[in-house]
Formats: C-alpha cells, structure tokens, sequence
C-alpha cells in the first residue's frame, strides 16, 4: 500500500488531501500543529480504519520534524506532500510588517526544504518517490500584473525555486519534485468567494500528481494539469 505524508492536515486542503489518500487506500502520516485542536482530522483517522495515523508536528520546529523522521525510520514515503502554509500580512506597499514576513517565510519556504531534507531517505526508499510543494499561482513572476502580497508572493516564488534546485539534487535518486497551485479554493485562506471546493481541487491535484513521471521533474502545475510560467 501506498504511503504519504502531508503537513496541515488538519484543515482546509491538507485535512481533503488525507482523507481523499487513505479513502483510497494509502496509508497517511497526516502532520498537524495541535493534534488536541484537530477535531476533524481526529475524527477522519478514527473513521479510517487505521488509514490515517496523526502526527504533531510544526513544520518550523527542527526537534519536531526531527524527530518524526526518527521515529518513522524503516518506513518508506511514496509521497511527501508539503502543503502547510500562512498567507500573512496583506498590508499593500508601504506598510510592510517584517517581522510577520519573516514567519510567512518560515512557514512556507523554509519549512519544505527542512521537510525533504530529513525526509528524503524515505521517500527515496519507496516506490513512488515524489515530493510536492504547494506552491501558488501568486507566487508567479511572470503572472504577477496585481501587485502587492509581497510576504506571500516572494514565499512561493522562492518555495518555486526551492522546488526546481530540489529536482536536480535529487533526480539521480530518481526522485520527481513538483510546485502545484490547487486553484482558488474555498479554505480559511481562500475564502469563502473562492472558486473551488477543496473536494475539487484535491481531485484535480490528485489527478496530476498520478500523471507525473520524472520528466515533470522541476515543473509547476496547477490543478487542472496546465503547466504555469515561473
Ligand atoms: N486556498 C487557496 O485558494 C490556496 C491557493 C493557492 C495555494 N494555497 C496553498 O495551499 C496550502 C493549504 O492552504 P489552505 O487553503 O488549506 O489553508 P488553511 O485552511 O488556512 O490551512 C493551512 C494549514 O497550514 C497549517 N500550518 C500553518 N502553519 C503551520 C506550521 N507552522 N506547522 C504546521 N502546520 C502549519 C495550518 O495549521 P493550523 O490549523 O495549526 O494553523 C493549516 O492546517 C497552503 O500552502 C496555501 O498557501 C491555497
């Protein structure tokens, strides 16, 4: 059986994600903040027949991430899926809150590449040897014609390029690294005018990610399977 391991499990995309993987059923090593103030994943993984196993884990927290990789040593990870993330500040230019920006790229730059490196020999060791970084249309160059969101914007554009650096270090292994944007999806992030529900976008994801081989290795795509510019 299959195995993945997600980050944010708890809610919004993440907590889709591993229910839609164990209803599968893969095996999920579904990672989350506060495991006590996670009543939906809690309830999903009682409901999964030993499917979904939860872990705590803050992804900025070294000792944590760790530690999880210690104690799952022996296993292997078809897919390690880093989806944990903060959208931060939304003050325009000008206003900028540092030290708010400075979390936004704990979270979701730093955090990925603290992720692959110490799980890297697991998934290495699996057959499916895939790593996904979500990643978002906002952090675009090449599509970015709005303006502002720079905390948010500049993570994911540097988790991008996290994303393609990863897959030359890793393509002797033969491990695949993707950036996928899900849409505009309807999430405490998104919104509720967003596009998308998460059944949806998890879907699509789920659709591409069976799709890919080691030649997408180092490209970003997004839920329908369309290729994005950097
Ligand atoms: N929704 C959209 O339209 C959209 C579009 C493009 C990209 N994305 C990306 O998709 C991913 C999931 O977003 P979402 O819409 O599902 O957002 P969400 O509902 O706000 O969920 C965010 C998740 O990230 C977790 N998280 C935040 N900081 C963490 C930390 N330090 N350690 C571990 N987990 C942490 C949260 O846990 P807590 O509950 O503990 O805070 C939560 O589980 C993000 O990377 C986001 O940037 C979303």
């Amino acid at each position: 059986m299959p195995t993945a391991l997600i980050t944010g499990a708890n809610r919004g995309l993440g907590l889709e994600l591993a229910r839609s993987f164990a209803a599968d059923g893969w095996q999920v090593h579904a990672c989350c903040r506060m495991p006590d103030k996670a009543p939906e994943l809690r309830a999903a993984a009682a409901a999964s027949e030993d499917r979904i196993e939860v872990h705590r884990l803050d992804v900025t927290d070294d000792l944590q991430v760790g530690g999880l990789a210690r104690s799952l040593g022996g296993e292997t990870l078809d897919l390690l899926f880093n989806n944990a993330g903060i959208y931060g500040p939304r003050d325009g230019f000008g206003s900028q809150d540092f030290e708010a920006w400075n979390k936004v790229l704990a979270i979701n730059l730093l955090a990925p590449l603290r992720m692959v490196e110490n799980f890297v020999e697991l998934v290495a060791a699996s057959h499916g040897k895939l790593i996904v970084n979500m990643s978002s249309r906002l952090g675009s160059i090449a599509e970015n014609d709005a303006g502002g969101g720079y905390p948010y914007r500049s993570s994911k554009a540097a988790l991008n390029m996290v994303t393609r650096g990863l897959s030359v270090d890793l393509a002797a292994r033969g491990i695949t690294v993707v950036s996928v944007h899900p849409g505009w999806v309807r999430t405490d992030m998104g919104g509720s005018d967003a596009a998308l529900t998460v059944a949806d976008s998890v879907a699509g994801l789920r659709r591409v990610m069976a799709s890919l081989t080691i030649e997408d290795s180092g490209r970003f795509f997004d839920h329908s399977g369309a290729e994005l510019p950097w």
